[in-house]
């Protein structure tokens, strides 16, 4: 089965084609045959955040040069010359003249490649970025008369924790061990999804406030350090803790530390960091680079107290780690040492290092194994912007 899959939710524009043999229950091996990925992180950082539509434009300019891309990576891109007659039903629902006419004018450049599904991210996200995928995946689905689905986009982080890379972009997928423990920490997530069977999940926590990526990115604002912060968040607390010599020793507080949920709050956290900078004056580099070690401490700190909550409390097979914040290393190291001192028994997935962020390739997983184990699949397409995991 071959599936073309799409990726808007966010600030990055994705396409991939991908190939899959196997399922859920027993393994699976996939093949990306084509991936094109386009991060509009740069354009947004000057707003310190994703502004919405400026994505929605940059995602509708960006579409079909990239599926034209992952398509004549594939070798399924057939160039063609057809005059596309009227407008498909599908054509006809987008608003957006100029989106419009670009996709009609890929669909008459392209002849139908040898694909069998296209599969597209439906939510959680930015309404407006999720629109111009599902909008372009219909058109494109409608005019090569095959399914168009919707995958939920962090049902596509959890895949990603599943997926081991192989050699020539091959992907198998780790042994399935239920129950499986979820967590995901992104930039617009941070929660605990339990999955008992294939597909279905059932909430154990989530964040009341602000998610762990959000909290990394506000954080980095403080500090004057550019959109998305996550990754020099890191970087600077990294040459904190390398340095040698006295420190001030900030700690932050570790927000519902001692309350017995499984549920997370961030933002008191990062009010702390607001209030210790205004009282810290005439911030050198290197008082900003140990801000920047005590928040993450914290945040690492929270996430693995809850892990290990959510782990007591459920007692799965494995834990699987997805979302932006899965790269980080601080947080990585401090789930493998939890896993290894204390709950030995219980598998341990994070994302190939490439997959961590907002990809394709999740969709197209989370698709293909959803669809080779008969899970029921999404064809009525609509964006919801909190598409929840747990029905
Ligand atoms: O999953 P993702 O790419 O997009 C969402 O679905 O939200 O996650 C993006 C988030 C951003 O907040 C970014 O700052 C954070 O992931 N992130 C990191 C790291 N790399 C990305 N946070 C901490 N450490 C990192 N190394
Ligand atoms: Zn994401």
């Amino acid at each position: 089965m071959r599936i073309l899959a799409i990726e808007t939710s966010c600030d990055e524009t994705a396409v991939c084609v991908l190939e899959g043999e196997g399922n859920f229950s027993d393994g699976a091996q996939l093949k990306i045959l084509g991936n094109a990925l386009y991060s509009q992180a740069s354009l947004h950082a000057p707003y310190g955040g994703v502004y919405p539509n400026l994505a929605k434009r940059e995602h509708q300019g960006n579409l079909p040069a990239l599926s034209k891309a992952a398509l004549e990576e594939s070798g399924l891109f057939h160039a063609a010359r057809n005059s596309v007659e009227g407008e498909s039903k599908s054509l006809q629902k987008i608003p957006d003249e100029a989106f419009r006419a670009s996709i009609r004018e890929f669909l008459s450049g392209t002849a139908k490649p040898e694909i069998d599904l296209v599969a597209v991210t439906r939510g959680p996200g930015l309404e407006p970025a999720l629109w111009t995928g599902i909008n372009f995946a219909e058109a494109v689905a409608e005019a090569w008369d095959v399914p168009a689905i919707g995958i939920d986009h962090m049902e596509g982080h959890i895949v990603s924790a599943l997926l081991s890379e192989g050699p020539e972009h091959t992907l198998s997928t780790k042994p399935a061990e239920l129950p499986l423990l979820a967590l995901l920490i992104s930039g617009g997530h941070t929660e605990f999804a339990l999955m008992r069977e294939p597909f279905t999940y059932e909430e154990v926590g989530a964040t009341k406030d602000d998610a762990v990526g959000e909290a990394f990115d506000k954080v980095a604002r403080l500090l004057d350090l550019p959109y998305p912060g996550g990754p020099k968040i890191a970087e600077a607390a990294a040459r904190s803790r390398a340095r040698a010599g006295e420190k001030q020793g900030i700690v932050f507080p570790r927000p519902l530390a001692h309350d017995d949920t499984c549920d997370f709050s961030f933002s008191g956290l990062k009010t702390a960091v607001l209030y210790k900078l205004r009282e810290m004056e005439g911030l050198s580099e290197e008082d900003k680079e140990e801000v920047a070690a005590a928040f993450e401490d914290a945040a690492r700190d929270i996430v693995v107290l809850k892990t290990r909550r959510a782990l007591e409390r459920t007692n799965p097979r494995a834990l699987a780690v997805g979302g932006g914040v899965s790269a980080n290393a601080e947080i990585q190291g401090a789930l493998e040492t939890l896993i290894r001192e204390e709950f030995p028994e219980t598998a341990l997935f994070f994302p190939p290092p490439a997959l961590t962020g907002d990809n394709a390739v999740m969709i197209a997983a989370a698709a293909y194994l959803r669809r080779a184990h008969g899970a029921p699949e999404v064809e009525e397409l609509s964006a919801f912007g909190n598409l929840k995991l747990a029905k």
